[in-house]
């Protein structure tokens, strides 16, 4: 939309007062963009992008993600990849910060054979779906990515898969939001939010962005991730199966790596465990040998909001009183891939205007269960 037109439209709309619970990057990115829309808001969070967002490797890469069944959620991924661009460009006029967006594509990588039947069973589902694969053969992949194993068996190439770095995303929009961003527990009352120090705050709109707590219908599935540092980082995000053993690789442009990550539905850890980092760094160092003389920079356990078909939950909540919250919740494995079109739909339902298409198959009263528990 060019200036002339969102000014129009800005003025067409009513201004309203919202407050967003959640400082993790989608409700911290729902903020942003009401706030850009004119609109009033605060953001309600103890400790903002501390949770998933701080583990989250940054993919954006609904093809390098997708799974049967879930083609509702590629086809809501692959419409949010094609606003990261925009998204990050204007983040990144009005913050100051790099926010290391990067279009290199996703290699998927099967290490032996039985691995490699398992990629290609994700390719016959994306070119279902239209979604562009490049098959590459051992060769070609070498030549794309020189650091992989000379054993790895094959695999292909998503060429439109993107990544960013969510640490800076955050650092972003905290600093586009400044004072707005109210570091305290709040949960919804008639006419607003209720802090933790008893103050109200009047909304006209409460929006519940609470990442993996606050929704019945949410549960955690926690992810592990490793980071470290090597002058040897691969030059593309590689997705892979070692031996039966799901890994990702996610560099950034100052010579970090992201290698997760783990899925775990058993309570009870909330640090990396070893047993999660020892199978991360077996399979990474299997998958780019050159990994092994990486320094080691941190290890971090964050839960990710799954729901029954992981797919996010975007919509107004019937049934929980006068108020009606919006819901941008349950975002699982793709949070950050998934921020700009849930903002999107946030503000198109703040302005009680019609929300994108995609976003139709997510609605929270999908679930029996989805209501709030704050
Ligand atoms: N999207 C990456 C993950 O959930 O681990």
């Amino acid at each position: 939309m060019n200036r002339v037109n969102r000014v129009n439209r800005v003025n067409r709309v009513n201004r309203r007062s919202v407050a967003v619970i959640g400082g993790g990057i989608i409700g911290l990115s729902c903020a942003d963009e009401l706030l850009r829309a004119g609109h009033e808001v605060v953001v309600c969070d103890p400790a903002p992008a501390t949770g998933a967002t701080h583990a989250a490797a940054g993919m954006l890469a609904p093809a390098g993600e997708a799974w049967f069944g879930e083609e509702a959620l590629l086809r809501l991924g692959l419409d949010s990849l094609a606003r990261w661009p925009e998204y990050a460009a204007n983040l990144e006029q009005r913050s100051g910060t790099d926010v290391d967006l990067r279009s290199t594509g996703t290699l998927l990588v099967g290490m032996d054979r039985d691995d490699l039947i398992d990629v290609r069973r994700s390719c016959a589902l994306l070119e279902e779906s239209g979604v562009r694969v490049e098959p590459l053969d051992r060769e070609a992949l070498w030549r794309r990515e020189p650091g992989l194993s000379s054993r790895v068996a094959g695999g292909v190439w998503l060429p439109h898969d993107r990544h960013v770095d969510p640490r800076r995303v955050a650092v972003a929009l905290l600093a586009v939001l400044g004072d707005r961003v109210v570091r305290q527990r709040a949960t919804p009352v008639e006419g607003g939010v209720l802090l933790e120090d008893g103050r109200v705050l009047a909304a006209d709109v409460v929006v519940l962005a609470t990442g993996a707590t606050g929704l019945a219908s949410v549960r955690a599935v926690r992810g592990e991730v490793i980071r470290v540092r090597t002058p040897d980082a691969p030059t593309h995000m590689v997705r892979a199966r070692v031996h039966g053993q799901p890994v990702y690789v996610v560099p950034r442009s100052d010579g970090e790596v992201v290698i997760g990550a783990t899925e775990e539905e058993h309570p009870g850890h909330s640090a990396p465990t070893v047993g999660g980092m020892a199978r991360l760094l077996d399979a990474a160092r299997q998958l780019l040998p050159g990994l092994d003389t990486a320094e080691f920079i941190d290890a971090v356990a964050r839960d990710r909001p799954g729901t029954p078909d992981n797919g996010p939950l975007l919509g107004v909540l019937e049934g929980t009183g006068a108020q009606r919250p919006i819901v941008a919740g349950g975002h699982y494995r793709g949070g950050v891939l998934l921020a700009p079109v849930t903002a999107a739909v946030v503000r198109a339902l703040v302005e009680e205007s019609p929300p994108p298409d995609v976003a139709a198959p997510f609605h929270p009263d999908r679930f029996e269960r989805t209501t709030p528990c704050l």
